[in-house]
């Protein structure tokens, strides 16, 4: 398959870089500004030192966990990422059954180059979220969400961080455009379905510059909580103060998340920030997730120690689609799946609920 010699995240990475075209490449990539937050989001992982415990029994080791009140096979998942078929040409579908096959949660993103409906129909038994962007149009809006319930997404999970698109100087450059032969495939005979740039910048940022509510405000968490029964999350919170809001509001689920780091440059890493979200949090009906600069299992171990119920990876499984579809992105996960397992397993740890704050080393300016 072409797999054999990737053996971790970054030679998945590595390779995606040789392989795929410029535009797609740097869309992907990219962080915001000067991508000191990319760096930031990464680095953080490094601050943190782990405290392993030894003589304990590690004879068995078990990752399964709990997420929305259910089972859960593992405790990371897929963060939603647009326009997939521009890495591979199975682009979501692949990816969620690659979910489906390793038991990890698929969060599908409402710029998908491929329909809701056929998603779905791909990955039956996986478990899927619907990433909301809300449309000015709030008939296109409800139109989604609508959708996404009945082709069985179990979640809606609300991007909070958008109201416009951060500038990424290489798009903009580039005057990215998504190829003609994709289409935002939600929205084919609805509303706008091409990104194509008006000759100025990125066309991404041209579509949602047009098309997306900028407006919102926590009313319109409101406002979503009454046109669904599905659990709402909240993805993109970074601050202890809008943690508590999203409580208030009813979210059943927060993502603390920079967008990885594409929004606007110089925002803190989302796990420097988890310690005190987690905090304020505890023992409510609010979860906390995170997602940014995870590309190991070390690294999601570190994630769970801090308090995150589940971690999410979004380019490496970019990465491993490029590389190689479905399989490579199951090779992805299930690299992932076994270094968290080596990690726990080091750490004197035999499964998930037992991993804490007593087993890694956190900056103290994050928890003060
Ligand atoms: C994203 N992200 C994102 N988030 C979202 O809510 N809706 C979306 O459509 C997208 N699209 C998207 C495209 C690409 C190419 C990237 C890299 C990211 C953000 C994503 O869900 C997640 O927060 C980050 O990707 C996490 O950081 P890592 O794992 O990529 O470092």
């Amino acid at each position: 398959t072409g797999l054999e010699g990737l053996v971790c995240v970054k030679d998945f990475e590595e390779r995606a870089l040789r392989t795929l075209a410029k535009h797609p490449l740097d869309y992907y990539q990219s962080g915001a500004g000067h991508e000191h937050s990319l760096r930031l989001a990464k680095d953080a992982y490094l601050r943190v030192k782990l405290k392993p415990r030894v003589l304990r029994d590690v004879s068995n080791c078990s990752l399964k966990t709990s997420v929305l009140g259910r089972p859960a096979t593992l405790p990371f998942g897929v963060a939603p990422t647009a326009l997939q078929r521009m890495a591979h040409p199975e682009g979501e579908s692949a990816n969620a059954r690659a979910a489906q096959t390793r038991g990890a949660v698929f969060i599908l993103s409402t710029l998908s180059t491929t329909p809701i409906e056929d998603v779905a129909a791909a990955a039956l038994d996986a478990r899927k979220w619907f990433q909301l962007y809300i449309y000015k149009d709030r008939g296109v809006t409800r139109q989604l969400v609508q959708r996404a319930q009945e082709a069985g997404f179990e979640a809606i999970v609300l991007t909070v961080d958008a109201p416009i698109f951060g500038i990424r100087y290489a798009d903009t450059r580039n005057k990215f455009s998504l190829p003609p032969h994709l289409e935002v495939a939600n929205f084919k005979g609805i509303t706008r379905s091409d990104m194509t740039s008006s000759g100025t910048g990125s066309g991404v940022n041209e579509y949602v510059a047009g098309l997306l509510d900028r407006s919102l405000t926590w009313k319109d968490v409101a406002w979503l909580k009454s046109i669904t029964q599905l659990p709402v999350i909240l993805k993109g919170i970074l601050t202890v103060e809008d943690a508590e809001l999203a409580l208030k509001h009813g979210a059943a689920g927060i993502i603390v998340s920079s967008h990885g780091a594409r929004q606007v440059d110089t925002v803190p890493a989302p796990l420097e920030v988890l310690p005190g979200i987690v905090e304020k949090l505890k023992g409510t009906s609010c979860e906390v997730y995170v997602d940014g600069g995870i590309s190991t299992g070390t690294d999601i171990f570190k994630a769970i120690a801090i308090g995150a119920r589940m971690a999410f990876v979004g380019r490496p499984a970019v990465w491993g689609l490029a590389c190689g579809g479905q399989q490579g992105v199951e090779k992805v996960l299930g690299i992932l799946e076994d270094e968290l397992r080596i990690t726990m397993t080091l750490s004197g740890v035999g499964s998930i609920e037992e991993i804490n704050r007593d087993y890694v080393d956190i900056p103290s300016v994050w928890t003060s």
